[in-house]
């Protein structure tokens, strides 16, 4: 595909997602906790700073580090997805947050000043990126100097059996196009060695990588179809597709590749984020 009409199909797709992840916003960031709190350790936000958040989504991480900023500093919390950031927007407003900032910004043009923000912090969005060393260049160019990027994205396809088990079977099944090396996708920025350079093209001197591990739950193999329908981008657009025979025959095989996750009466995936801090 095309890059260009890449960035068009997944912001509509993103923008589709918004409801879905605030309902689901729980539950994500019971999974996600560990990635939540190494992100927030790393970025080490002070009061008075400005830190940007890009890809947002609901707004949980940024959140957690404007509750750092104090009074005198400040938030900018963002999507390319104007759904999300109204997603994200309406749970700050609900938490009472007052030093938060919401906006639409796409990740590879931010639109702020060169040297304008103190840290930047994005949790699963620069893998989605259609360029990513273009992303990487905008972040470095609106950190002021000495500026802090927190940032985390998915391990492989094999560290990560939650999401790619529904994938692969929907390639599998011709309901999904095999994922073409380098492209853009969740786990395009799996390869350690790769983020590196990416980030050290970008002007970044100082880069640390640590794999940090998430378990994701569902009650049934239901539960996970109603959760992938509701927030899993691109593969979500294909289940909502789906009429209930198609949904059931899908249930029916996850069902079956699903089995070695059963534990204690659910299912316990295992999963790994590449969490990285770069300055
Ligand atoms: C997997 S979700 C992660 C949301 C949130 N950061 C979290 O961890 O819960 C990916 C988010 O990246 C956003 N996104 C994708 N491409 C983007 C881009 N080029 N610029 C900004 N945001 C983008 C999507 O709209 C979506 O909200």
């Amino acid at each position: 595909m095309e890059l260009e009409e890449y960035r068009r199909a997944s912001r509509e797709v993103w923008e589709a997602m918004a409801p879905g992840w605030g309902e689901w916003a729980a539950e994500m960031e019971t999974a996600n906790a560990p990635v939540r709190a190494w992100l927030l350790r790393e970025l080490d936000p002070r009061p008075g700073e400005t830190m940007l958040e890009l890809s947002a989504g609901a707004g949980a991480t940024g959140f957690e580090v404007a509750g750092h900023l104090g009074d005198d500093g400040r938030l900018i919390s963002s999507d390319f997805a104007s759904e999300m950031v109204d997603v994200a927007q309406r749970r700050g407003n609900e938490l009472g947050l007052r030093n938060v900032e919401y906006r639409v910004i796409d990740a590879e043009r931010v639109g702020l000043p060169d040297n304008s923000v103190d840290g930047v912090v994005c949790r699963y969005g620069y893998m989605l990126v259609a360029d990513a060393a273009r992303a990487f260049a905008e972040t470095r160019r609106v950190l002021r100097p000495g500026g802090r990027l927190a940032l985390a994205v998915w391990s492989s396809a094999e560290d990560n059996p939650w999401a790619s088990i529904a994938g692969r079977l929907l390639v599998e099944r011709g309901q999904l196009p095999t994922p073409e090396p380098g492209a853009p996708g969740i786990f395009a920025l799996a390869d350690e060695d790769r983020l590196r350079m990416l980030l050290g093209d970008a002007g970044f001197t100082s880069v640390r990588v640590q794999q940090v591990p998430v378990t994701f739950r569902f009650p049934s193999v239901n539960d996970y179809v109603a959760w992938a329908t509701n927030t899993a981008g691109a593969l979500a657009v294909v289940l909502r597709g789906f009429d209930e025979s198609e949904r059931a025959a899908f249930a029916a095989d996850l069902d079956e590749r699903f089995a070695p996750f059963a534990a204690g009466g659910e299912y316990r995936f295992p999963g790994v984020a590449v969490c990285t801090a770069a300055s």
